[in-house]
C-alpha cells in the first residue's frame, strides 16, 4: 500500500468515526420532508417507489430505443427513485448527476446493492459467520463491508437475510443465520449495527434491509419460492424475532418476500407490512418489494393483472417496486380513478425520502462519490486482515478421532485432493457480485504456505465442468473418473490425506435447493476410493448448507467444516489444521444423517409418543430405517482442548429474574474458546413449547487446566413465548435449564414459577 493510501485510508476512518456524527441539520427531516414533498406531483411520488436494475452502461451513450430508453426517460423525469447493481463512483456520480441536476426537483437516487458477505473483499457466507458465535466478529464483518461498498458509491444493501431455515435442501441458506431465532435475533442485531453504524449520515455507513418478509425460509420441501403454510406459533416464535431484533438495531429498510405466506404472497400481506411492522413495531423506514414480487402475484394466482399486483402491493404497505415496473405503469391511474388513495403514496414516498434525507443525500448527493477515497479503500489489506480473523472463527471441528489434528508442521509427505482444494473462486461462495473471480487464497496456497511438508496436490475428481454463472445451473461431473488414479497414486504413499470435498460456491444461494445433500458428483465414491488405500484422511468440507455425511462420519477420522469462507479461506483453514488457530465455531444449523429427517432442528415440540415403551415396538414418533438423533446436533463443535462443565447453580430467583452460575474447566492441553450455552425447557404450556430453546450463550476463552465461572441472567424474555396473535407471554409452572457445549448438554437444574 503507498503511504498516501494509507494517510487518506487512516484519515477517512477518523473523519468517520469523530466528526461525521455532528453533522447538522437546522432544518428537522420532518420540516424538510413536508416541504419537498408539497412539492411534488403525484407521478413524482410515484417516481420515489419506482427501483431499476442497472439498465445500460452509463459510461457508453444513453439508450436511444426500446424498454431501456424508456426508462432512461422516466430517470430524466424524476421517475426513478432508486437504483441496484450499480457500483463504482464513476458510474453511480453519472446516474446521481442526471436525478440531481436533470430532473425538475433535483431529488437524488438511492443506489441498493447485495453487499452479502463483503463487497469486493469476501468474508465467510453469512452461516459460516454464523458459526462463530461471535457477535463482536460478525459486526466488524459487516462494517466493514459498508466501509468498502460505500467507497465504491453504495449506500443501501439488501442485508441481513434474518430467515430461520430449519431446511437444508433450500440453497438460501447459506445467506442467513441458521435455525434457532434467539442466536439468529442477536447475530440480525449486530449486522445491522455493523451496516449502519451510530450515524446513518457518516459516508462510511449504508442503510440496511432485514429480509425476506416474511416466511421464506419455510418453503414447502425445501423448494425455492415454494410456498410456505406455518402456524401462528412459528410465524410469532421463530420466525419474527430475528426481524423484531433488527427493528430494535435502528434497521432502516425491509423487504418482503417471493413467497406465499399462508395463501396470501407476502409482497401483498398487509398483516405483514402493516397491521405488524409499520403499526405494532412502528417501523418508519420503507419496505421494498423483492425482484418483480409485485408483478409475481399474478402467477401466484393472487392478482388478477399487474395492475391488480400494484393495487394489492401499495395498499399491503409495500413501499418500493423492485423491477416490477407496475408502480410506475399503473399507479396514478389507480389514484385518479379513486381506486388507490393518494394518501397511501404520500406515506411510502415519505418513508422513502426520510431514509434519503437520514443518509445524508439531500445535504450531498455525491457523498458516496470520492474517487479518492475509493482508491484507497476497496481492497485495503485491513479488510484481508479481518477476514482471515473471521474465516477461522467460523470453521467448526466436527470430528478428531485419536488426535489426528493438529498436524505436524515438518516432515509430512501430505496428499491434498480435490477439485475444490485449488479453486480459487468457490470458496468465496455465492453473492460475490463485485468480486473478483479467481480471488481467493486456496486450500493449495494456504498449505503451501507452511514450507516445512511435502504437499502433493491431486485433483481426484472434477466438480463443475460448466460454465460459472450467478443465473445460471452448474454441470456437475458425474461420470469422468480420469483422475481417480492420480489421487490414489498419491494418496496411497502419503503420511497423511487432506481431502476438499463438497458443494462448489454456486451448489447454494437463491435458486439452489437440491434434494440429495450428501457430496455432489463423484466425490462420495473418490473419498471411498481413497480411504481403501489410506484411511489416514482429514476431510476438509466446503459447503454452503448442512450436508448429511453418515459414511464419512463413521469412516474418517477427522472432519472440519469449512463451509465457504472467503477471500482468505485457503489461509485459514491451513492455519487451523496446523493447529496456529484453535477451532472454535458451533454449527448453527443441524447437520441431517439423512435428507430423510428434514426437516430436523434441535427446538422441536415433542409429540405424546416420544418414547420406545418396549423393545420392537412401532407405535412411538421415529423412522423403520434411521434414528431420530441427528448428525451433528446444532450448537456443535469440537476444540484441539476438552471442556469441563460443572457446578450448574441458581444464585437467586427474584420473580421472573433468575441469576445461574455455571463452571468451566479447560481440561486440554491447548488453550482454546469455548462456546457456553444455555438452554431453558417449559415443561407444560399452552401452547405447548419446544424440548428446550437457546436463550443466552457466551464466547469465553480458557488456557489449560484454567476454570471460569460463568454467570447468566434469565429475564421475562427467556422465560416465555409469543402467543398466537403475537403478543409476549410468561406462563406459570416447572423449568428446566440446560448448559453445556452444545444443544444435547445435560447438565441440569430447575425451578418454578
Ligand atoms: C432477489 C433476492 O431474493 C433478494 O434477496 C435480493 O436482494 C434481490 N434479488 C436483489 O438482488
Amino acid at each position: 500500500m503507498t503511504i498516501a493510501k494509507h494517510i487518506f485510508f487512516t484519515s477517512i476512518c477518523f473523519f468517520v468515526f469523530n466528526s461525521c456524527a455532528s453533522e447538522s441539520n437546522e432544518q428537522s427531516v420532518d420540516d424538510r420532508l413536508n416541504s419537498l414533498l408539497s412539492k411534488m406531483t403525484l407521478e413524482e411520488k410515484i417516481g420515489q417507489m419506482n427501483q431499476y436494475s442497472s439498465f445500460w452502461d452509463v459510461t457508453g451513450p444513453a439508450p436511444k430505443e426500446g424498454s431501456t430508453a424508456k426508462q432512461f426517460e422516466q430517470l430524466k423525469n424524476g421517475l426513478v427513485g432508486s437504483m441496484l447493481n450499480v457500483h463504482g463512483v464513476e458510474n453511480v456520480r453519472k446516474l446521481q448527476q442526471i436525478a440531481v441536476e436533470e430532473t425538475r426537483l433535483g431529488i437524488p437516487l438511492i443506489f441498493g446493492f447485495d453487499v452479502i458477505h463483503g463487497f469486493k473483499t469476501i468474508s465467510p457466507i453469512p452461516l459460516a459467520e454464523a458459526a462463530s458465535w461471535d457477535l463482536e466478529a460478525i459486526e466488524l464483518s459487516a462494517k466493514n463491508a459498508a466501509l468498502e461498498a460505500s467507497a465504491a458509491g453504495i449506500n443501501w444493501t439488501f442485508a441481513p437475510m434474518v430467515d430461520i431455515s430449519r431446511d437444508a435442501r433450500w440453497g438460501r441458506v447459506m445467506e442467513g443465520a441458521g435455525e434457532d431465532p434467539y442466536l439468529g435475533s442477536k447475530i440480525a442485531h449486530a449486522r445491522v449495527k455493523g451496516f449502519q453504524g451510530d450515524d446513518l449520515s457518516a459516508p462510511t455507513t449504508i442503510a440496511a434491509c432485514a429480509k425476506h418478509f416474511a416466511g421464506y425460509g419455510f418453503p414447502e420441501a425445501g423448494k425455492e419460492y415454494n410456498t410456505v403454510d406455518i402456524g401462528a406459533q412459528t410465524l410469532h416464535n421463530m420466525v419474527m424475532p430475528p426481524f423484531k431484533a433488527t427493528i430494535d438495531a435502528g434497521v432502516r429498510t425491509f423487504m418482503n418476500s417471493f413467497s406465499q405466506l399462508n395463501g396470501v404472497p407476502a409482497t401483498g400481506s398487509k398483516y405483514l407490512q402493516r397491521t405488524l411492522l409499520k403499526e405494532k413495531w412502528n417501523f418508519d423506514g420503507f419496505v421494498v418489494s423483492d425482484w418483480s414480487s409485485i408483478e409475481e402475484m399474478v402467477e401466484h394466482g393472487y392478482a388478477e393483472n399487474v395492475k391488480h399486483a400494484a393495487h394489492i402491493a401499495v395498499e399491503a404497505g409495500s413501499d418500493m417496486d423492485m423491477q416490477s415496473f407496475a408502480y410506475v405503469e399503473h399507479l396514478a391511474d389507480l389514484v385518479r380513478s379513486d381506486i388507490v388513495d393518494e394518501q397511501l403514496i404520500e406515506d411510502a414516498a415519505r418513508r422513502i425520502l426520510r431514509v434519503k434525507f437520514e443518509l445524508g443525500l439531500f445535504d450531498d448527493p455525491y457523498k458516496y462519490c470520492n474517487i479518492e477515497r475509493e482508491k484507497a479503500t476497496i481492497g485495503h489489506e485491513k479488510f484481508q486482515e479481518a477476514t482471515l480473523e473471521m474465516a477461522k472463527k467460523s470453521i467448526v471441528l466436527l470430528k478428531n478421532q485419536n488426535q489426528l489434528l493438529p498436524l505436524k508442521k515438518k516432515g509430512l509427505d501430505i496428499a491434498l485432493i480435490g477439485d475444490l482444494a485449488d479453486d480459487k473462486t468457490s470458496p468465496l461462495g455465492n453473492w460475490i457480485l463485485a468480486a473478483e473471480n479467481n480471488s481467493a487464497v486456496s486450500v493449495l496456497e494456504g498449505m503451501k504456505a507452511y514450507e516445512g511438508n511435502n504437499i502433493e496436490f491431486s485433483v481426484g475428481a472434477k466438480l463443475n465442468i460448466g460454465p460459472l454463472e450467478f443465473a445460471k445451473e452448474l454441470k456437475i461431473n458425474t461420470t469422468d473418473k480420469s483422475d481417480f488414479a492420480a489421487a490414489l497414486k498419491t494418496a496411497k504413499t502419503a503420511d497423511v490425506v487432506v481431502m476438499v470435498l463438497g458443494e462448489h460456491g454456486f451448489q447454494s444461494g437463491e435458486g439452489r435447493s437440491r434434494t440429495n445433500i450428501g457430496l455432489p458428483g463423484l466425490q462420495q465414491e473418490l473419498l471411498e476410493a481413497v480411504y481403501k488405500v489410506n484411511k489416514n484422511i482429514v476431510l476438509v468440507l466446503n459447503n454452503g448448507r448442512p450436508l448429511a455425511l453418515n459414511w464419512a462420519h463413521k469412516h474418517i477420522p477427522a472432519i472440519v467444516e469449512a463451509w465457504q469462507l472467503g477471500s482468505q479461506s485457503g489461509n485459514a483453514i491451513a492455519q487451523v489444521l496446523y493447529g496456529d488457530y484453535n477451532p472454535s465455531g458451533k454449527l448453527p444449523m443441524t447437520f441431517p444423517k439423512s435428507v430423510g429427517q428434514v426437516p430436523i432442528y434441535y427446538n422441536f415440540k415433542t409429540s405424546g409418543r416420544p418414547n420406545l415403551p418396549s423393545p420392537d415396538e412401532v407405535f412411538w414418533t421415529h423412522y423403520q430405517d434411521e434414528t431420530n438423533a441427528p448428525l451433528y446436533p446444532f450448537g456443535y463443535g469440537l476444540s484441539y482442548t476438552t471442556f469441563e462443565y460443572s457446578d450448574l447453580e441458581i444464585i437467586s430467583q427474584s420473580g421472573t429474574t433468575i441469576e445461574l452460575s455455571v463452571a468451566v474447566t479447560n481440561s486440554g492441553k491447548f488453550p482454546g474458546k469455548e462456546v457456553v450455552q444455555l438452554y431453558v425447557q417449559d415443561h407444560f404450556a399452552q401452547p405447548a413449547q419446544p424440548v428446550k430453546s437457546l436463550k443466552r450463550f457466551e464466547l469465553i476463552d480458557l488456557k489449560p487446566n484454567q476454570t471460569k465461572t460463568v454467570r447468566f441472567t434469565l429475564t421475562e424474555d427467556a422465560l416465555g413465548f409469543y402467543d398466537d396473535d403475537g403478543n409476549f407471554t410468561v406462563q406459570p409452572g416447572e423449568f428446566s435449564i440446560y448448559v453445556g457445549g452444545d444443544s444435547t448438554a445435560n447438565l441440569t437444574t430447575k425451578f418454578n414459577l
